[in-house]
């Protein structure tokens, strides 16, 4: 058996799709145009990556894209400054700080200043709680995207044996509280659980986020289960260029999965696809 791949690609642009043509919609009938604002301390490659492909994004979907772009070296109180001046900017809607922060910056701090109506990540310790109460919630956009990709396999997960391996704030444990609200049975693993290949076997759903590239190996997948796959590692490839692999073993889970997301191509796609829902969400909400 080899396993059907997941198309993120395809999803993630259906979805953003969907969020332009309700931006067009909410312009229109309510003069509203979502803003989301970036805010990116330092010149991470990655990081400046991710936010270039945010702002292309954003605009592409009709919201008003704000950059801010701090030097590494940025005072905390100054950052903090500029969160509490987006929080009462009537033309923002969603407030991201792009994480890691440089060294030397509180990141709790930073994410508790971000007004929780305002916070696209899901990440204030209110939406987290909320989401946690199974109340409803800003919640993180890599999680949510796991789950509209699960849902691209299966109608309901009412009653599946998930595992979820990896417990950050930013996927493992949101991904946690997503499951269980959609009635999936869900065991948590880490970097201490025992015997992580037993624990697999049980799975319908296995969810790899631990960033460690290829760890989970195709033998440890249950006939026929849903892989995601949200770890983007990079190795060193041929030719002196880098190469993106996922936490699992792709070409070996093909032989096991029954569907599974690449890497490119596959979770990667859905975050900000994702963003890009929260920021119309909480731009509808605040202005109810
Ligand atoms: N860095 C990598 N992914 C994310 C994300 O989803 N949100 C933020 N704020 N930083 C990130």
């Amino acid at each position: 058996m080899t396993a059907s791949i997941i198309d993120g690609k395809i999803i993630a642009a259906e979805l953003r799709g969907r969020v332009a043509a309700e931006v067009a919609r909410v312009k229109s009938e309510h003069g509203v145009t979502p803003g989301l604002a970036v805010v990116l301390v330092g010149s991470d490659p990655a990081s400046e990556v991710y936010v270039r492909s945010k702002h292309k994004q954003t605009q592409e979907a009709g919201m008003a894209s704000f950059e801010h772009k701090l030097p590494a070296d940025v005072a905390q109180a100054d950052l903090i400054a500029l969160v509490q001046k987006l929080n009462t900017d009537p033309t923002v809607h969603g407030i991201l700080v792009q994480l890691p922060l440089p060294k030397g910056l509180d990141t709790d701090a930073v994410v508790n200043a971000i007004d929780p109506a305002k916070d696209v990540d899901g990440l204030h310790p209110t939406n987290a709680g909320r989401l946690a109460s199974g109340m409803p919630a800003l919640s993180p956009c890599t999680p949510l995207g796991c789950i509209i990709l699960t849902k691209s396999v299966h109608k309901s997960l009412e009653g599946m044996n998930a595992i979820v391996i990896g417990r950050s704030n930013l996927v493992g444990r949101p991904l946690v509280q997503l499951l269980l609200n959609e009635n999936a049975t869900v065991t948590i693993a880490h970097s201490k659980s025992r015997d992580l290949a037993k624990l697999c076997a049980q799975a319908d759903l296995v969810y790899a986020a631990v960033g460690r590239p290829e760890m989970v190996r195709g033998d440890w997948i249950k006939p026929g289960a849903t892989v995601i796959d949200v770890g983007i590692n990079r190795l060193p490839g041929a030719e002196g260029k880098t190469r993106l692999v996922g936490d699992v073993a792709y070409q070996e889970a093909l032989k096991t999965a029954g569907a599974i997301t690449p890497v490119p191509g596959g979770v990667g796609q859905m975050t900000v696809a994702c963003l890009l829902v929260n920021t119309l969400r909480a731009a509808c909400a605040i202005h109810k």
